[in-house]
């Protein structure tokens, strides 16, 4: 057969052709002299020889490949790339027909540890791996001597990972690894796992390092069969669920944002008069938008989570208390320097609104003079305090001394005098009034995003 060969060549042709030989006919590996010498390189270079090959006897069998996983650590969600970085110890398991030996021939020996470079290695891939497999070179795989093959590597695993930020920071996320073969269908790689899910999620959770924003809360699993055109390919299908941790979040953003609209709500209790509440209103909306800028970067960068309507109708609930005030404010002004005339029956509702007791006295006429109706906090309105303090009283005899004029001009001044005080008054309704309406939203709205948060 080496006639025809050089002879060195020929000579090594005939060791490569018999080691090869001795593989087919006897699968086993001669493992004398191991216990006493060593493991001899010489005995195993007929299977290291064959690691291009899929290890099987008969090509149309499958090879059986379990996985496991142990998920050790979860370092990242980024929700604007939708990733998420997590760190994993892969085990594959799979078993090598031609990895086998007697381990009475070699003083017991049934387990070696082989550089993985040497030997077959499924091809092993998460389908949602977005980053180039960063496995650190010269890892080792365990060999028993019924050529059961265990394979483990550490793993940064940076998935594609639905998520869904809507309820930011109370959310909870449902990440998916994909374990699969590249290349082998399924009538070649059948994948099982190794351990029940149960137990990978039982040991994940009492492994994980990190203490960070996530929290691992369960493992499930599912098996599928992936057809791509005639092809059918296994996979193991991963259901990682976590949750975050909000306290940064209801820390740092709800309960400061919280604070100023409460600010902002008793600020109705400055009195509308004093001409502070719009000022400090406006200090307040300030350091709104102050705070939400800062904050900015502690949301996601997309997608519209509750958290940012919350923080919108804050802002639209400041805005709109600061338009109350100014429209009290132009109320109170126009009451007290040129009031407008008012019809008769808005006269009426308004003093049946205010006063639905009888202690109120009704439109001024001719020969009524009591006024019930005296502004009570005026400090910028020292005109018709004084007048109202002229004024006689309800009850009270008028001097018949007076002449005519000055009695119509009274008469007229109490009008007029009357009239500022219902303006007054129709402007401090207003205010409590539109301060209701402000208070019914505020809690309407809370409300409405606690329990679409909370469900
Ligand atoms: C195994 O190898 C030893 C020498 O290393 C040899 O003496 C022995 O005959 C071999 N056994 C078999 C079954 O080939
Ligand atoms: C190889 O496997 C196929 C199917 O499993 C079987 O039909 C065939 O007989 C096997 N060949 C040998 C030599 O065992
Ligand atoms: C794979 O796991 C199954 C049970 O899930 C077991 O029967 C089989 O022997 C395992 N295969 C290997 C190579 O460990
Ligand atoms: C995660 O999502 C998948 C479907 O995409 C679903 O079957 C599974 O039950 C979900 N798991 C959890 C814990 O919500
Ligand atoms: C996992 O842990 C739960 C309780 O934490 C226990 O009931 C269950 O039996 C464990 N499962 C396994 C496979 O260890």
């Amino acid at each position: 057969m080496e006639r025809g060969w050089p002879h060195e060549k020929g000579f090594l042709f005939s060791l490569i052709l018999h080691l090869v030989l001795q593989g087919r006919g006897d699968t086993s590996i001669n493992c004398s002299g191991f216990d006493r010498h060593g493991v001899d390189p010489a005995a195993f270079q007929a299977v290291f020889a064959r690691k291009a090959f899929r290890p099987v006897l008969n090509c149309s069998s499958p090879t059986h490949v379990n996985i496991s996983f142990t998920l050790s650590a979860i370092l990242e969600v980024d929700a604007h790339l939708q990733l998420m970085t997590s760190f994993l110890w892969l085990n594959v398991i799979w078993h090598n027909p031609f990895m086998t030996w007697n381990p009475e021939a070699c003083g017991g020996i049934r387990k070696l540890s082989i550089a993985a470079e040497n030997l077959w290695l499924p091809d092993i891939f998460i389908e949602e791996f977005m980053d180039v497999d960063q496995t650190p070179p010269g890892l080792m795989v365990y060999v028993t001597n019924e050529g059961r093959i265990k394979y483990d590597k550490p793993m940064q695993v940076i998935s594609v990972c639905k998520l869904d930020i809507f309820y930011f920071p109370f959310d909870q996320q449902n990440c998916t690894l994909t374990f699969g073969s590249f290349v082998y269908t399924v009538e070649n790689m059948v994948l099982a796992m190794e351990k029940d899910v149960q137990e990978i999620s039982n040991t994940s959770l009492s492994l994980i390092r990190s203490h960070g924003e996530w929290v691992l809360l369960s493992i499930h699993q599912r098996a599928k069969k992936m057809v791509v055109g005639t092809n059918q390919y296994d996979q193991i299908i991963f259901h990682v669920a976590i949750r975050r941790r909000p306290s940064l979040y209801v820390i740092n953003l709800l309960v400061p944002s919280s604070f100023l609209v409460a600010i902002d709500a008793l600020s109705f209790y400055l009195p509308a008069e004093s001409g502070n509440r719009a000022p400090f209103k406006i200090t307040l909306l300030l350091g709104y938008n102050v705070f939400l800028l800062m904050m900015n970067d502690l949301l996601p960068a997309s997608g519209t989570p509750l958290i940012s309507v919350y923080f919108a109708l804050c802002l639209s609930l400041m805005v709109l208390s600061l338009l109350e005030t100014v429209f009290i404010t132009y109320l109170l002004h126009l009451a007290t320097t040129e009031p407008p005339p008012m019809p008769e029956w808005f006269h009426s509702l308004l003093l049946l609104c205010t006063c639905p007791g009888k202690r109120c006295p009704t439109a001024p006429h001719k020969e009524q003079k009591g006024l019930a109706l005296t502004p009570t906090h005026l400090p910028g309105l020292k005109e018709p305090v004084e007048l109202v303090g002229k004024m006689p009283r309800c009850g009270q005899a008028e001097p018949k001394e007076h002449p005519e004029s000055t009695r119509a001009q009274r008469e007229h001044e109490a009008q007029e005098q009357h009239l500022v005080g219902v303006w007054v008054q129709f402007s401090h309704m207003m205010d409590t009034l539109l301060f209701r309406l402000y208070l019914l939203f505020l809690v309407s709205s809370i409300l409405t995003v606690t329990v679409l948060w909370t469900t």
